[in-house]
């Protein structure tokens, strides 16, 4: 089923340029094809939807739909530049490394005058920009439900030992579990680790015309967290910042 993201997503992508009849590369698709699908339910004529995952194989689905195993910051290796009208990617921006080639390549893909909404959330430095997505053997931790271990921002404070220490003391976890969520947390290769400044930065730095930055708001940050961010290389952040959404223009 399609989440509230996904469909407000389509929705602002459509406010800014109209989707029928249009040639859209989505990137970081889902597995199931259901954004894709959607994106052709509300008039696209053609979704070429990519994802870096092994399990996407790269395949004519129907006359609407083809899928293809590529590394979106590498989009020209396998698509002709300005082959797109529109280019859509959910909940992508904090797992996709290098955000400034990826801009790069989308802007090749794109037609002129092509537009693309790209989202990333949880950014790093959200409440739960630790993301944390580990299984281990007896239990698994997700940042987005109650098995979640890590406090809000506390991935910004602590470092990778402490973290580890405060897993044991405060959470309970076996030393096992605690290492593994911070490895995931501070080492592992599926997170960005980009600031909300980082994406902002690199968005107006890039060749696109930015039409619109929209922010998902999270918690409010209490003052003792905050005492502790203006410690920290994040005192001039915007830490409250879940989500963005970038809407821009070729
Ligand atoms: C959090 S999932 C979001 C999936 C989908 N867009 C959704 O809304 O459910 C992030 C997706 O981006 C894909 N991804 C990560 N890095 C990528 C890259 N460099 N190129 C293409 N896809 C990538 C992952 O494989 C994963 O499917």
């Amino acid at each position: 089923m399609l989440r509230k993201g996904q469909i407000s997503a389509v929705n602002n992508l459509s406010d800014i340029s109209d989707i029928r009849g249009k040639k859209i590369l989505e990137i970081g698709g889902d597995i199931r094809h259901e954004v894709a699908n959607y994106l052709i339910e509300r008039g696209a004529l053609h979704v070429t939807s990519i994802n870096i995952n092994p399990k996407i194989k790269t395949q004519e689905i129907n006359k609407n739909l083809s899928t293809v195993n590529l590394d979106a910051t590498k989009l020209t290796s396998y698509f002709d530049t300005e082959t797109f009208d529109m280019a859509f990617g959910v909940a992508i921006l904090e797992h996709i490394k290098n955000t400034k080639l990826l801009l790069d390549q989308v802007y090749s893909v794109l037609k002129s005058e092509g537009c693309a909404l790209l989202h990333g959330g949880p950014i790093w430095t959200s409440s739960i920009g630790h993301h944390t997505w580990v299984d281990c053997n007896t239990k698994s931790y997700r940042f987005n439900d109650q098995t979640n271990p890590i406090p809000n921002w506390h991935h910004l404070i602590l470092d990778f030992d402490g973290m580890i220490e405060f897993l044991i003391k405060q959470k309970d976890l076996p030393y096992q579990h605690a290492e593994k969520v911070a490895k995931y947390i501070y080492n592992d290769s599926d997170l960005s680790r980009m600031s909300y400044l980082d994406f902002v930065n690199t968005f107006n730095n890039s060749k696109f015309k930015i039409i619109k930055i929209l922010e998902n708001i999270g918690p409010s940050l209490p003052n003792n967290i905050l005492k502790k961010l203006k410690k920290t290389q994040y005192k001039k952040q915007n830490c409250e910042v879940i989500g963005l959404k970038f809407l821009v223009k070729k």
